[in-house]
């Protein structure tokens, strides 16, 4: 039979159109092969219906135009589905992870900070602050260094013009509070200082944190327990608390304050120079000179003062082996601190 190939190529493409589904792009390469005016199958067909003989040309031709109107109907529904179906939203599967913006970390020192600032305030303390440019009465005067002192030497001290300083330490604060506050005091003073000192273990810009507690029948016995409490909420509630004899002008007595390594807890290691014990704090009672310096009476009132570095703190309490770390901004550093919230 002449229709043969027609009967064929019917086939052909309703096969063809099946397979392609709700595919725009593979719809659209059946139309190709099968309508598309320039090789189309249709075209050929077409072209075949010349080369009849005459009497068979009338049955090819009529079902040729049959097929040709297969072919249009069933590529216009193709292509309807097709495009109504890249219209369709995906299904949605609420079972698959979120994707998470990107939040900033908080670095370290900032961690600690705060979290140290949290164990004061449930302690009663307050946080207080005061001025980086400090000038000479706070940070040195009021707090008892003699003239001579060598902390006051500018190979210790950034001096700024206009005869101000940048704070070496966070006392001078404690003379501030002390000037503006009636007791009972307890303040917990965070801050950046300056001491003009760069090398592995130093940066001239470092982090302290002070404490002051002023008032009635305040003892060195509440100074140790204090910073035991706090040493306990810190770092571990196995650590002991050593108390060394110190100096500083501005305490009486005074103490280095040393803890068990917090990495052999005693054993001695590296970090502790094998010693078991690291220092992390000055500590004392407030001088009598001092609280007069504030107009208050020393008969009357007493209190304790400590001091300590927070960037070591931040090292020990992360484990970090460099100071460097803290003050590079490494991303790589940072990214680890991530969703560490305090
Ligand atoms: N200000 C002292 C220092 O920078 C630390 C300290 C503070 C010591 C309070 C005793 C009391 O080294």
């Amino acid at each position: 039979m002449a229709t043969d190939p027609l009967e064929r190529a019917r086939e052909e493409f309703l096969a063809a159109l099946a397979a392609a589904g709700r595919d725009a792009a593979r719809v659209e390469a059946v139309r190709v092969r099968f309508a598309g005016r320039r090789s189309g199958l249709l075209r050929d067909l077409e072209e075949a219906l010349k080369t009849l003989p005459r009497e068979a040309k009338p049955a090819y031709g009529k079902a040729l135009n049959e097929l040709k109107k297969l072919v249009e109907e069933r590529l216009a529904a193709a292509q309807a589905q097709a495009e109504a179906a890249g219209r369709r939203p995906q299904a949605l599967d609420v079972t698959l992870p979120g994707r998470r913006p990107r939040v900033g970390a908080l670095h370290p020192v900032t961690l600690v900070r705060r979290e140290i600032e949290e164990i004061f305030l449930r302690m009663g303390y307050s946080v207080a602050d005061g001025p980086e440019a400090e000038d000479d009465w706070h940070n040195f005067e009021a707090l008892n260094f003699p003239p001579d002192h060598p902390a006051r030497d500018s190979q210790d001290t950034f001096f700024l013009a206009g005869g101000r300083l940048l704070r070496t330490h966070t006392s001078p604060v404690q003379i501030r509070t002390m000037e503006t506050t009636p007791p009972p005091i307890r303040v917990i003073i965070p801050g950046r200082v300056y001491r003009c000192d760069s090398d592995l273990r130093h940066s001239p810009m470092f982090h302290q944190v002070e404490g002051l507690a002023v008032g009635e029948g305040i003892t060195f016995a509440n100074l140790k327990a204090t910073l035991e409490a706090f040493v306990h909420v810190l770092f571990d509630p196995r650590l002991a608390v050593r108390f060394r004899p110190s100096f500083f002008p501005f305490t009486e007595p005074s103490a280095e304050v040393d803890i068990t390594c917090v990495l052999c807890l005693g054993k001695g290691c590296p970090m502790c120079s094998g010693s078991g014990w690291i220092e992390i704090l000055g500590a004392g009672m407030v001088d009598p000179r001092v609280l007069r310096a504030c107009n208050l009476d020393p008969e009357r009132y007493s209190g304790f003062a400590f001091g300590c570095g927070l960037d070591r703190v931040a090292l020990l309490k992360y484990r970090l082996p460099d100071l460097r770390l803290l003050f590079a901004g490494d991303e790589r550093l940072l990214r680890q601190f991530e969703g560490v919230a305090r």
